[in-house]
């Protein structure tokens, strides 16, 4: 507002304080003509230009990503970067109630009278570095590789075993590229130039710690996987 404006306002507000208009129905008669032509705007806009929907769920897919929308990526980053499950409701409710209720205290505890954002160190500090971890966040969170696919490039041959374990849950535990969890187990980008393909496939037949054993899976796709595995150099 300048300070044309603001005297204008000033000017307005002293009038009517001497005028003695009340909240109702006046400032609420004002609200509600505000409101309609708001809502009035949003219905026409609906009716005349529709809602973008995307494409038409499919019930029968097996591929499908789920992904949060955009704004919400930097909370979805922070619940990849959390592993133990207990830390997961510390970082969902915890955190963002802690930043609201610290948020609502604010004038409470910052009596701070000035309002130049050089003169208030502290709380343009703050507010920068929450603007740039939410957005930092948010960039690792829309670049994240998918949970259900491996996207490396291995040769043709490859291909199958590349599946199997993609589709194995190897990924809960393991990084392959940038796709799966950073642990609890190694990555496995270049597992094939650490171990010869006989220590891959007793690893898988007898794991160790808390990795399952894959012995069950049907010869064909045990051999494709320990293949993949053994070309990831
Ligand atoms: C529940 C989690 C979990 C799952 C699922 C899992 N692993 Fe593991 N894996 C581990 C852990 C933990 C280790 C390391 C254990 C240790 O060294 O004590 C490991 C170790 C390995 C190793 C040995 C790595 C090395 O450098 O010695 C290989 C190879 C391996 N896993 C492959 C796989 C493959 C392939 C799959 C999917 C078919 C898979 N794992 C699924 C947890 C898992």
């Amino acid at each position: 507002m300048d300070s044309a404006a603001k005297e204008a306002y000033l000017r307005e507000y002293e009038v009517l304080k001497k005028k003695g208009k009340p909240f109702f129905p006046y400032a609420v008669f004002k609200d509600s003509v505000m409101f309609m032509i708001v809502v009035g705007v949003i219905a026409f806009m609906s009716l005349m230009l529709g809602a973008e929907q995307g494409p038409k769920a499919d019930p029968t897919t097996t591929t499908y990503v789920p992904r949060p929308e955009w704004y919400f990526f930097f909370l979805f980053e922070l619940l990849r970067v959390l592993k133990p499950p207990e830390l997961v409701p510390v970082a969902t409710i915890g955190l963002p109630t802690v930043a609201m209720v610290l948020l609502l205290l604010l004038p409470f505890y910052d009596r701070n009278p000035e309002r130049h954002p050089l003169r208030r160190p502290v709380a343009t500090t703050a507010g920068i570095m929450t603007i740039i971890a939410m957005a930092f966040l948010t960039y690792l969170g829309a670049s994240a590789g998918s949970p259900t696919e491996i996207e490396l490039d291995v040769a043709p041959q490859y291909e199958a075993g590349k599946q199997v374990a993609a589709q194995s849950g190897c990924l809960a535990c393991h990084q392959f590229g940038h796709n799966g969890n950073d642990g609890p187990g190694p990555e496995l980008t270049h597992i094939g130039s650490e171990l010869p393909a006989a220590a891959i496939e007793r690893t898988l037949r007898n794991p160790p710690g808390i990795m399952p054993s894959f012995e069950n899976l049907p010869p064909e796709k045990f051999n494709d996987l320990v293949e993949f595995l053994s070309s990831l150099r």
